[in-house]
């Protein structure tokens, strides 16, 4: 089979902002306590952060990461979570039906991040409380004034404010099963109070709207027109969720749906900017695409989790290789829309639907840690506008479907990447790259990762890895890939 990519340095779409790297750890399941915090395992430091999460966090590469939620926002006291450990209160999480222990809170989290070399993009619970409580979280992160919330963190230990600049005003708050669930018109107002007020505190910060909670729900559209009608003025990005669900049409199917994403990301620009031309505004809205993954592996196991626990064993997916190279096509898809989306959070990082998975003993990097970590790592510079020539197949859903999914990246030296996904099951693909009308180009370099088997999963015994390809007669993607190649001009 034959692919071919033309690109030229004429035609860049945007230049790739790092956060579509980033991620969400929320309070739930054991992404926070048995996964980033375990104070009574070996694994762990002093602060009681398992050492090893932390050096593959770091090695995923992540910018920025969504905290504390996700649907847990939407009940959290987030003054349970500072001050001395042992004066914080237990209690009932609402959004998952477990126990809330509070031994790890804001100022854990900002620590662990700073070791993990990320930084926060932090959530306001828009469910059960509002204004004040968002004004008072925002003087505690950012201020520095002699005020009663930003005192509190000098006497935690925190004398320079953190300068948290991405706020998230709630969580899916169209979706009827948020703790405290809004209407269009109630959140689209309450928002562009919200978002005022936290300004008028701190105008440096940076504001998310949010979305629709799935594409699929009856109200999308509306929900984002409605919404921004009230508070376009006030907000930078609109928040999008995206989870893939069972591939019960097949694995052809399963790794197309990047094309879902998409088409979602179109509808929403589209969205935008139709509120934007009705309001005859100059300011474009952007995208943070705060949630997206496959998700349903776990389903079954968490219908029979039993409420009030804490730390259950929840949304635990076991990735495969069709995954990862799902994963794969999702971030092209990001990278070819860097122009409207700036942050994208791949949900969850550790333990609840995430590339990381820990037992006692250590931790499993999943089949899609290792598309996740390769863009983090090769792309960054400018997405050019990519033509991609494949042969294609048939889907469910999507019609022609191209074998090869690819995009080239001029990156800030003059040097490029290609990033490919040959999504043949049985088929080689040799790959011709045209940039700058047939400019000569050296290749510096070919990883490729690939699996005869759809369904291998990473386990503590043996992984997929990575191989290092020597084209000697010209580039070659070997059947289900995922591939990040370098040249030189
Ligand atoms: O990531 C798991 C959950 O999925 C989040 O809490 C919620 O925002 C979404 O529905």
């Amino acid at each position: 089979m034959q692919g071919k990519l033309y690109a030229n340095d004429l035609f860049p779409i945007g230049t790739i902002d790092h956060r579509i790297s980033s991620s969400l750890a929320e309070h739930m399941g054991r992404s926070i306590y048995g996964g980033i915090y375990d104070p009574d395992n070996p694994l762990s430091d002093s602060d009681g952060f398992r050492k090893d999460v932390i050096k593959a966090v770091q090695e995923l590469n992540v910018p920025m990461i969504r905290y504390p939620g996700g649907n847990f926002v939407s009940s959290y006291h987030w003054e349970d979570g500072i001050g001395p450990k042992k004066q914080r209160p237990q209690k009932v999480d609402l959004a998952w039906q477990s126990i809330e222990s509070n031994q790890f809170g804001l100022d854990e989290f900002m620590k662990w991040a700073e070791k993990a070399h990320s930084s926060a993009m932090m959530a306001v619970n828009l469910g059960t409380r509002g204004i004040e409580d968002a004004c008072n979280l925002l003087e505690y992160c950012n201020l520095d004034t002699n005020t009663y919330w930003a005192n509190k963190r000098r006497e935690n230990g925190h004398a320079a404010p953190y300068h948290i600049k991405t706020w998230c005003l709630g969580n899916e708050m169209d979706a009827p099963w948020q703790i405290g669930h809004k209407t269009a018109h109630e959140y689209g107002e309450l928002v562009n109070e919200t978002a005022k007020a936290m300004r008028s505190l701190d105008p440096q910060i940076e504001t998310v709207v949010c979305g629709s909670s799935n594409e699929h729900t009856p109200i999308f559209g509306k929900w984002e027109t409605e919404v921004l009608d009230e508070c376009y003025d006030n907000v930078d990005y609109i928040s999008m969720h995206q989870y893939y669900e069972l591939p019960s049409k097949g694995t052809m199917h399963h790794i197309a749906k990047s094309i879902r994403m998409d088409r979602f990301i179109n509808s929403v620009v589209a969205l935008c900017d139709a509120v934007k031309a009705t309001k005859k505004s100059s300011k474009s809205l952007n995208i943070s695409f705060d949630e997206w993954n496959v998700w349903y592996h776990s389903n079954e196991h968490d219908k029979n989790i039993k409420p009030w626990q804490q730390a259950p064993h929840r949304l635990e997916d076991v990735y495969n290789f069709e995954d990862a190279l799902l994963i794969g096509s999702s971030l092209i898809t990001l990278l070819k829309h860097v122009d409207r989306v700036r942050i994208a959070c791949f949900a969850q990082l550790v333990n609840v639907i995430a590339p990381i998975l820990t037992t006692e003993t250590g931790l499993i990097k999943q089949t899609i840690f290792f598309p996740l970590r390769d863009v983090a790592k090769y792309g960054y510079g400018e997405t050019l506008q990519t033509s991609v020539q494949s042969p294609t197949y048939k889907a469910p859903e999507f019609g022609d479907v191209n074998y090869l999914d690819s995009v080239i990246i001029k990156n800030d030296e003059g040097a490029y990447t290609v990033f490919a996904v040959n999504r043949s099951e049985t088929e080689t693909m040799d790959l011709n790259v045209n940039i700058n009308d047939n400019q000569t180009l050296h290749e510096t370099s070919h990883q490729s990762y690939s699996c005869s088997n759809p369904d291998f999963k990473n386990t503590a015994e043996q992984s997929v890895t990575e191989e290092i390809v020597e084209d000697t007669n010209g580039i070659t993607l070997k059947p289900f890939s995922w591939n990040v190649i370098t040249f030189q001009a």
